[in-house]
């Protein structure tokens, strides 16, 4: 057995080593990305494609660029601030209409592009949430960052936005203030909800190892025409409404939303919507799933959902078995035409899916944005996903 898992294992790096990255619009199954650097330590590997393409470089930090071609799935051509210079956060205060050097918000908010670290371990208490401007990178790996018990991460009408590594609590609503959001222009925000990231007219984001917990609405809500989006390798725990992908049942602009969530861990207490689609594509796979108070996959106005490799585990309640949930307000039979799959997932403790739909591989060519890996390889009992500890000179 132990041989036949390295085998697949050697097969999954074999494809990982030769496929080509693909253009952006995606037409076809892709297979994972190759620009990746070869690392030299393969036993170091685990197989899954983000993690093996820099977790194994014990230089790392110096290194920490690379990690933006290590991107997979939808939002895999996030660049974040690579092309820019390296900005430390030194100071942990907050100043939302004239934020002084040294803080996260005045890096946030440049219109250069900035690879944003941080100095030390640091709790950020936000006055007002952060406005992001395009092409930035949050990089908290190597010290605990924690953005909580304020307003959190804003991503409105940007791009290219990488947010790795940084735990997001206890986020709470604000606005209707004034926030500065590029270094010429402070403006009026409207009120914000109190989402972890909420994102809203923005394209290429990706969201990668970070935790999320207890916020006072949606860990990740994407709405307004946002795209090409990838969450992978997040922990999620203690919340209701996951995350939202779609802005309304009327919002047809969305029916070109593309987003992958792929290798992460829903832990305890979670309710429902992880999660809940509308119109677009979404590519779910490598998931873990450890039970769901209402449903764990959601939609309404004909998303396509293509669940792949997962593992369910439902709880012990008798009523919260079924993964799925649509939300059909008119309450007629059009919901079985959504095309809605699940291959190859793992069904545990009474765990469905119901399927709607076209089965067939054609169906689902525009919800695929990566190769799954078996389920049966994925580690129910233990995962790497969330905020990792990395130390400075070792393999993280
Ligand atoms: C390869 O990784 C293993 C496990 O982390 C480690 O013990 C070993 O020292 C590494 N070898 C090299 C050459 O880095
Ligand atoms: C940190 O920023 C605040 C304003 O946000 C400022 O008052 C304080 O002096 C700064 N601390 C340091 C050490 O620069
Ligand atoms: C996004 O940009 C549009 C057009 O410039 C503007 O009207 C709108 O207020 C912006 N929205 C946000 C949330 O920044
Ligand atoms: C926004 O603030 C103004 C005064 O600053 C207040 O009159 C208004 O009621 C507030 N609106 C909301 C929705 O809180
Ligand atoms: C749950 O379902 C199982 C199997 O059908 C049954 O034996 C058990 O009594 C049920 N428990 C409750 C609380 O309904
Ligand atoms: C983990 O998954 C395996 C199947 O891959 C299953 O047999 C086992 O029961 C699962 N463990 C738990 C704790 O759910
Ligand atoms: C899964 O994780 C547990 C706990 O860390 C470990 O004991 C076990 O060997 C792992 N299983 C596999 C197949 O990697």
């Amino acid at each position: 057995m132990a041989a036949f898992l390295f085998y697949l294992i050697m097969i999954s790096n074999a494809i990982l080593a030769c496929s080509i990255r693909p253009p952006r619009q995606i037409s076809e199954a892709t297979e994972w990305s190759s620009t990746r650097k070869q690392l030299e330590n393969d036993t170091c590997r685990t197989g899954n494609p983000v993690d093996d393409c820099w977790r194994c470089d014990p230089e790392w930090e110096t290194n920490r660029k690379m990690l933006a071609n290590c991107a997979i799935g939808f939002g895999r051509d996030a660049i974040g601030g690579r092309d820019g210079e390296v900005y430390v956060v030194t100071n942990s205060s907050d100043d939302p209409i004239n934020p002084v050097p040294g803080t996260l918000r005045y890096g946030a908010i440049q219109d250069d592009p900035l690879w944003i670290i941080f100095e030390d371990d640091m709790i950020i208490n936000l006055k007002e949430e952060l406005v992001m401007n395009s092409y930035k990178t949050i990089d908290g790996r190597g010290h605990n960052v924690e953005i909580s018990d304020g307003p959190c991460i804003g991503i409105y009408n940007v791009t290219n936005i990488i947010i790795h590594n940084i735990y997001i609590h206890d986020c709470i609503p604000c606005g209707n203030k004034t926030v500065r959001e590029t270094p010429t222009h402070a403006g009026m925000r409207g009120a914000s909800d109190g989402d972890g990231i909420s994102i809203y007219a923005s394209k290429d984001l990706w969201i990668d190892h970070c935790t999320l917990t207890s916020c006072n609405d949606g860990l990740i809500d994407a709405i307004f025409g946002s795209n090409y989006i990838t969450i992978s390798n997040n922990y999620f725990f203690n919340h209701n409404e996951v995350m939202l992908l779609g802005h309304s049942d009327d919002f047809v602009e969305d029916k070109d939303m593309q987003v992958t969530i792929a290798f992460n861990f829903f832990g305890h207490d979670l309710v429902q919507r992880m999660p809940r689609c509308r119109h677009g594509y979404f590519h779910i796979v490598n998931n873990i799933y450890t039970g769901w108070g209402k449903y764990a996959i959601g939609g309404s106005a004909n998303p396509t959902i293509n669940s792949q490799g997962n593992i369910f585990i439902a709880s012990d309640d008798n009523f919260t078995k079924e993964v799925t949930k649509r939300e059909n307000f008119a309450g007629d039979d059009e919901w079985k035409s959504w095309n809605w799959r699940s291959d190859e997932d793992i069904m545990l403790n009474g765990a469905f899916f119901t399927a709607s739909g076209d089965t067939s591989p054609e169906s689902y060519v525009k919800a695929s944005s990566m190769v799954a890996r078996p389920a049966s390889l994925l580690n129910n009992t233990s995962s790497s996903a969330g905020a990792l500890s990395c130390k400075i000179g070792q393999q993280c």
